[in-house]
């Protein structure tokens, strides 16, 4: 009996990993270049965190959240989303005092079941960016103008940035009348979902890909139309601070998100490398959700990114066995003879704590075999150490690029080295 991973889960496995790390370093690097703190949260919550925080029309609560019951009883369910845990994690630890301007990251995996296709599983690793606490229509535009550069940073560069607005509690309501409106006297060119969805959330009508519905979504009134004067100059502003960081975008009507959470600003970044599930990432604001969990009235904006689509949109899934230049060996240490290979044992530890990626052969094979190991392993340089050289004080280095080797004493490796990198 052989087991597989369970569908949709996939294993990420060397040299994939190290692009997933490479990924994952940067994301660090920017993020926190931008003041943001990293959190984690348990992968597990209270099914009822989601039902609250996500919306009982939603797709995800509806059909696509993972959820058991545990010993005690307790209905709990796999993570479908990072915001609604931050936020319950926000107001368990009281992060909001003394202020509640706080801007935290994650790299978490998340769960939902999803009909399978290209850049959709069902457990992704999102990253993940929430500022709490901040209004201003410039932090909307900072957070998308952040995500932006990430992805130039990892090497993305065909997306595009598109924004729309969904009103708040005192603009959202009329629209919806309206939208209802025209999708109800046209509800016989609906698809099924739609027709089911129409009453509970007309919104996401707007986003469905059914070519028919989208026909339909065309000529109906748009939420940016609809807005009262304040999510207006909120919408204005966060154009104009786009405007200001440069960031090109386009308004797209039709970005109204899976989560109910939103208000106000939304946006997609999406690239046409992706297939029908276009976004790299998505977000948006969140004003009322913290306090809808139990805490403050605190406003809140962020973003998630599944890496399984940045790597597609990235093409670079390397074959297994393949070189990446992360999965280089520095030095692989040949040592023949008993005690050239107590010598070596030593050596090699101690290079190791200096930052030098050193493998050995611990089945002590004859040069040849050892060679061809160094080989497979990518190894920069390999260091021969045999019972001439013991007695010398003396290593033989080969640069494995070059071919070329020479003798050089045991004290005089790492420079050796760094010379001829
Ligand atoms: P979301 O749009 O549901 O938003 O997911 C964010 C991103 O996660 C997507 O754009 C996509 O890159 C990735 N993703 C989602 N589902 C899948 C899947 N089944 N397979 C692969 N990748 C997937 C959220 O989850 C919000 N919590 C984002 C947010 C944070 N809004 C405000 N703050």
């Amino acid at each position: 009996m052989s087991y597989t991973s369970v569908k949709g889960m996939d294993d990420i496995v060397p040299p994939q990993s190290c692009l997933w790390a490479d990924i994952e370093k940067k994301a660090r690097h920017i993020f926190e270049s931008f003041g943001f703190y990293e959190i984690k949260t348990p992968v597990v919550e209270k099914t009822e965190l989601f039902t609250r925080g996500i919306g009982t029309a939603t797709d995800i609560v509806e059909k696509q959240m993972y959820i058991f019951t545990d010993k005690n009883g307790d209905s709990l369910a796999l993570r479908p989303e990072g915001t609604a845990p931050v936020v319950r994690a926000y107001i368990e630890h009281q992060l909001y005092h003394p202020d509640p301007y706080q801007k935290l990251y994650y790299m978490s995996p998340m769960f939902r079941y999803e009909r399978m296709q290209k850049g959709r599983t069902r457990q992704h690793m999102q990253l993940g960016a929430e500022v709490f606490g901040a209004s201003s229509p410039r932090i909307d535009a900072e957070v998308i103008f952040m995500l932006t550069q990430f992805y130039q940073a990892i090497g993305i560069e065909n997306f595009k940035v598109q924004i729309n607005s969904l009103g708040c509690k005192a603009c959202r309501p009329g629209y919806r009348e309206k939208l209802l409106a025209h999708f109800r006297h046209r509800i016989s060119e609906l698809c099924e979902d739609c027709k089911k969805r129409l009453e509970k959330n007309p919104l996401r009508i707007l986003d469905c890909k059914n070519e028919q519905c989208q026909k339909v979504a065309v000529s109906a009134p748009q939420m940016t139309n609809h807005l009262c004067a304040e999510c207006r100059a909120h919408f204005e502003g966060v154009k104009t601070s786009l405007n200001q960081l440069n960031v090109t975008f386009e308004v797209n009507p039709n970005i109204v998100r899976v989560l109910d959470y939103y208000v106000r600003t939304t946006f997609e970044i999406v690239s046409s490398d992706l297939g029908a599930q276009s976004a790299l990432g998505g977000g948006g604001r969140y004003d009322g959700l913290v306090a809808a969990l139990g805490g403050p009235d605190v406003s809140g904006i962020g973003f998630g990114s599944g890496i399984e689509r940045l790597i597609i949109a990235l093409e670079k899934k390397v074959p297994l066995g393949s070189a990446t230049p992360q999965n280089y060996v520095d030095l692989f240490i040949s040592a023949l003879g008993p005690k050239a290979q107590a010598f070596s044992y030593g050596l090699i530890n101690k290079l190791r704590l200096q930052g030098v990626r050193a493998e050995v052969d611990y089945d002590d094979h004859p040069l040849k075999t050892q060679m061809k190991k160094a080989d497979r392993m990518n190894s920069r340089f390999v260091l021969i150490i045999g019972e001439d050289e013991m007695n010398k004080g003396e290593a033989i280095l080969r640069n494995m690029n070059t071919k070329e080797q020479k003798s050089i004493p045991f004290g005089d490796i790492l420079n050796e080295m760094e010379k001829n990198t």
